[in-house]
């Protein structure tokens, strides 16, 4: 299944440009921005808002093993929340500039994110901003039919629009990841299920091949150019991107950091992607036979996360 093509015109647009209309996108834009999904739902951003942007502020203090790959785990979440922040803000009609790592001084900052001026509302930024709040990671067993080329290409231009690229597992190279896990002792519960999970899936675990669904799970690996601050934050940003594509074709999303932040297992995904880049997480794709009864996971208050200067008004929720 592909995605529509926007083929509507844009809605034109006619309105004044006031602070007040700038404060409030951007305070709309803050508020989409928390739904943005991070590992452990650690949440590890701050927004400051004046009058006219937005900058986004990395805060690792937030994630356990912070300054190692949690940071670089961290940072994806960030970029989850500043592509929720950029939807948000076009769906309301508004161009805005980013500039990441705008302080070379600051490694914290993030992003700077400048409004320009209005622009014409595009269906599909409507329609991706409408699964923001519906968008969720949903754990349950893979039951449904698998993925096809075609879901997959969807995929994968949604990551690629974001200057990040996505590679399908292929059975061998699950083994290659599994090869490099840690022995089972070192396992946190949570992270040897999806070790078993994988082995299932490769033929390799305990009760392999014993049920069909196994192989109704697709896993990928985002990748691209460079491991520095702004390849994570570029990957969450395709992250969020690919899900809120998923959101709309009912396509279940995980995503798994425990083989990127073993040294390891990292290392076995890097041997994959060979000179094609670097590997920032891998992420289980596919579909489940029921809805969906995972509770949404809560959010950290606006006042936690952002701080208002000069804009006139309070952030509020919505
Ligand atoms: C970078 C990143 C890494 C994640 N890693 C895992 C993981 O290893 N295992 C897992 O179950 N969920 C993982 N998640 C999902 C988060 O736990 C989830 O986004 C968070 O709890 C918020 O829930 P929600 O996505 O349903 O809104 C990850 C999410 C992000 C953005």
């Amino acid at each position: 299944m592909t995605m529509p093509t926007d083929s509507r015109p844009y809605v034109p647009v006619a309105r004044p440009i006031s602070t007040r209309s700038i404060t409030e996108a951007l305070h709309r834009a803050v508020s989409a921005a928390r739904y943005a999904p991070s590992a452990d739902n650690a949440q590890p951003w701050r927004w400051r808002l004046d009058d006219d942007g937005l900058d986004l502020f990395i805060d690792s203090s937030r994630m356990t093993g912070a300054g190692g790959p949690g940071d670089r785990i961290a940072a994806v979440g960030c970029g989850a929340a500043l592509q929720h922040a950029r939807l948000a803000l076009a769906a309301l009609g508004w161009r805005a500039t980013v500039t990441r790592l705008p302080d070379a001084a600051d490694p914290r900052h993030l992003a700077r994110l400048h409004i320009d001026a209005v622009a014409r509302i595009g269906r599909r930024a409507v329609q991706a901003a409408q699964n923001v709040r519906l968008r969720h990671t949903d754990p349950r067993p893979v039951t449904g039919e698998p993925l096809g080329p075609r879901d997959l290409e969807s995929f994968t231009a949604a990551v690629e629009a974001e200057g990040s690229r996505l590679h399908v597992l292929r059975p061998d190279e699950i083994l290659r990841l599994l090869l490099a896990s840690p022995p089972a002792a070192e396992l946190g519960p949570l992270e040897a299920q999806w070790y078993e999970e994988l082995a299932r899936w490769a033929g390799r675990g305990p009760g392999a091949g014993e049920t069909r669904h196994e192989r109704a799970a697709t896993f990928i690996v985002l990748h691209g150019p460079g491991d520095e601050r702004v390849d994570w934050l570029r990957a969450g940003e395709a992250l969020s991107a690919a899900w809120l594509v998923a959101t709309e074709m009912h396509v279940s999303v995980l995503p798994l950091s425990a083989p990127v932040q073993r040294p390891a297992a990292r290392d076995a995904l890097r041997r994959t992607l060979g000179d094609r880049g670097d590997p920032y997480l891998v992420v289980r794709l596919g579909r489940n036979a029921g809805p969906a009864v995972v509770p949404h996971s809560p959010r950290l208050p606006l006042d936690q996360i952002v701080e208002v200067r000069g804009a006139g008004a309070e952030p509020r929720s919505r």
